[in-house]
C-alpha cells in the first residue's frame, strides 16, 4: 500500500500531520508523534504579539488598568499565557530537526504588518522544512470592507515570502464572502498550501461575572463537514496544496479529507484527547481499510469525492439543501 503524498514540496510516508498545538513543547510527545507514524509535525503558533510583546505589555497596562473593568480586560490574553517566547521558541525547532526525521513545519501568525513578518526568516534559519502562516483576524470593524480584510492578507504573504525561500502555506478561515475566490488569490500570489480551516475560538459569557469565558472546546468529527465542502468545491482550482484541519477525528475523517481533495489532515484535538500515540491507530486503520477496499494509494483515491466533475455546484449544493429541508419530517 502506497500512502505517500507530498505537501508543500515535502514528501511525506502517509498523509497524516499532526497540526500546530502545544504538544510540540514537549520533546517526548514528539518522539512519540514520530514514532507512531505522524508523517510531518506543525509547530504550534509563534505569534506576532510575542514578537511585539514589549508594545503589548504596555497597551495592555495603560488601556486595562486605567479602566479595570472585568469585561476589557478578560478579553485580552496575558503574555504569561503563551508558552514559548520567540527565543525558545527557535530553540525548540531546532531541539526538533536535531531529533526527527520527518519534516518540520515553522507557525507564524499576526494580522498587521510589521517587523513581526521577518521572524519568518529565523524560523527557516532555524531549520523549519516549511511555513504556515496563520492570519488569525476577526474583523470587528463594520467600516473595514471584505476586500480590505482579504488585502490585509496578500499582504502579510507577500511581506513574508520576501523573507523566505521554504514553501508557505495560508491557515485560512471559512469566513469569506466566496471562499474559493480567495483561494484562488493566494494560489496566484505565491501560497505553496492552503490550510484549510482555521477554528475560530467563540467566547462564551459569564452572566454572573460579567466577563467572557474562555473555555477552549476541542474538536469532534461534526466540523469536518465544513472543511470537506471546501475542499470538494476549491480543490481542483489551485495548484496549491490543500491541508485540512479541523473535525478530524478518526481514520474514517482522514479517508474523507483525501476523497475531497486533501493532499494532507491534520489532527489536533484527538491527540489532545487520546495523547500523540493515537496519531499511529489513524495511519494504521487508513492503511488497513485501504488495503480491504482495494485501494492502490492514497494518490488513487485523492479527490475521488471532488466536485471537478460537477457541472454547476451551486446548483447541487442549493438541491442537497433542498433536500436534506424536505426530508425532516414532524
Ligand atoms: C490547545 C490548542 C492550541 C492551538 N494552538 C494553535 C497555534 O498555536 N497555531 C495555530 O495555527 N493553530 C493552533 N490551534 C488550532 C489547531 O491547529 C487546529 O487548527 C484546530 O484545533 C482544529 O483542528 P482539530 O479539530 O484537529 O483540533 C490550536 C488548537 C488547540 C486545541
Amino acid at each position: 500500500m502506497d500512502l505517500t503524498t507530498t505537501y508543500l514540496g515535502l514528501k511525506l510516508k502517509n498523509p497524516v500531520i499532526s497540526g500546530a498545538s502545544p504538544l510540540v513543547d514537549k520533546l517526548d510527545n514528539v518522539r512519540r508523534l514520530e514514532d507512531s507514524g505522524a508523517a510531518a509535525i506543525v509547530m504550534h503558533s509563534l505569534f506576532e504579539e510575542q514578537i511585539t510583546s514589549q508594545q503589548l505589555a504596555e497597551f495592555a497596562h495603560t488601556e486595562f488598568s486605567a479602566d479595570s473593568s472585568s469585561e476589557a480586560g478578560s478579553y485580552f490574553p496575558r503574555m504569561e499565557d503563551y508558552v514559548l517566547g520567540p527565543d525558545r521558541y527557535l530553540d525548540q525547532i531546532r531541539k526538533i530537526k536535531e531529533m526527527v526525521d520527518i519534516p518540520v513545519i515553522g507557525s507564524l501568525n499576526g494580522t498587521s504588518l510589521g517587523g513581526w513578518t521577518r521572524h519568518a526568516k529565523l524560523i527557516q534559519e532555524a531549520g523549519a522544512d516549511a511555513l504556515e502562516l496563520n492570519v488569525y483576524y476577526v474583523a470587528t470593524n463594520p467600516d473595514e470592507t471584505g476586500m480590505e480584510v482579504q488585502m490585509r492578507t496578500f499582504n502579510i504573504l507577500e511581506e513574508v515570502k520576501k523573507e523566505v525561500t521554504i514553501p508557505i502555506a495560508l491557515k485560512i478561515s471559512p469566513y469569506y464572502s466566496s471562499p474559493g475566490n480567495f483561494a484562488k488569490a493566494l494560489d496566484a500570489r505565491g501560497a505553496a498550501g492552503l490550510v484549510m480551516f482555521n477554528r475560530f475560538y467563540q467566547p462564551d459569557i459569564n452572566i454572573e461575572e460579567l466577563e467572557a469565558s474562555h473555555k477552549l472546546e476541542l474538536s469532534n468529527s461534526v466540523e469536518l463537514r465544513q472543511r470537506l465542502r471546501w475542499i470538494a468545491i476549491i480543490h481542483s482550482h489551485i495548484k496549491a496544496d490543500i491541508s485540512l484541519s479541523g473535525g478530524a477525528h478518526t481514520y474514517e475523517d482522514v479517508i474523507k479529507g483525501i476523497m475531497v481533495g486533501a493532499k494532507t489532515v491534520q489532527v489536533v484535538s484527538a491527540l489532545l484527547k487520546h495523547g500523540p500515540d493515537y496519531i499511529g491507530e489513524i495511519v494504521t486503520k487508513l492503511d488497513r481499510w485501504m488495503e480491504e477496499h482495494e485501494y492502490e494509494s492514497v494518490e488513487q483515491m485523492r479527490g475521488s469525492m471532488g466536485l471537478s466533475n460537477c457541472p454547476d455546484p451551486s446548483v447541487y449544493e442549493r438541491a442537497n439543501y433542498l433536500k436534506i429541508l424536505q426530508l425532516w419530517k414532524v
